[in-house]
């Protein structure tokens, strides 16, 4: 049976129908609300699933049990749906939860097989806002980076980079879209790269 890859959204799915485009036979799409990337899955003729996300940490908490419990049953019940769909690699395109680490391990997780694409030149910008802090710094190059997923954000093994001009007068959606035809250009290729080392 051929390896079978999984592509999970949050948000305008663009990445997903690059990757759609270059015909990488995606066997699942699994978002964390409803959004347009399962309507894109939809079209195109790909199962998918809404595991809705139901839990946001407080504002001001700092160690907040409720929310990393219920993260963990987040994470076990996405992890377990990867299993029975018999997933062998997986691909965040947009994907916005922070999953629990248990994703990442071996034996029970996906380590090494989950890839993610982030809107800087990694190990610079990481977090919820790249473009807007690259923008802030002033840097005048940036770019997307596509990497292995680990428990800690935005810091797995670096598997490809592409660089892209900071413009003046640049805004975050402007620069952000600039960025991401790079991505996806750059996200496809690599995802076709792993999943041919299965
Ligand atoms: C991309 O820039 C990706 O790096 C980031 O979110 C964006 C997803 O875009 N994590 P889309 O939802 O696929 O259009």
């Amino acid at each position: 049976m051929r390896p079978k890859l999984a592509v999970l959204v949050s948000g305008t799915g663009s990445l997903l129908e690059a990757i759609i485009r270059q015909d990488l036979n995606i066997s699942f799409v699994l978002a964390d609300r409803e959004c347009r990337g399962i309507d894109i899955a939809k079209q195109a003729g790909i199962p998918c699933t809404v595991l809705r996300r139901t839990f946001w940490k407080r504002k001001d908490a700092g160690f907040d049990a409720a929310f990393s419990n219920a993260r963990l049953a987040y994470t076990l019940e996405t992890l377990h749906f990867l299993r029975r769909q018999q997933i062998a690699l997986v691909a965040m395109a947009g994907y916005m939860t922070i999953l629990d680490q248990t994703m990442f391990v071996a034996l029970d997780g996906y380590a090494g097989r989950i890839l993610n694409t982030h809107p800087s030149l990694l190990p610079a910008f990481k977090g919820k806002h790249p473009v807007r802090d690259a923008l802030a710094y002033g840097v005048k190059i940036t770019g997307c980076t596509v990497h292995i997923a680990t428990p800690e954000l935005d810091s797995g093994r670096i598997l490809g980079q592409a660089a892209v001009p900071v413009l003046d007068g640049d805004t975050e959606a402007v620069l952000h879209e600039r960025i991401k035809v790079e991505e996806r250009k750059l996200y496809p290729q690599i995802i076709r790269e792993q999943f041919a080392a299965l």
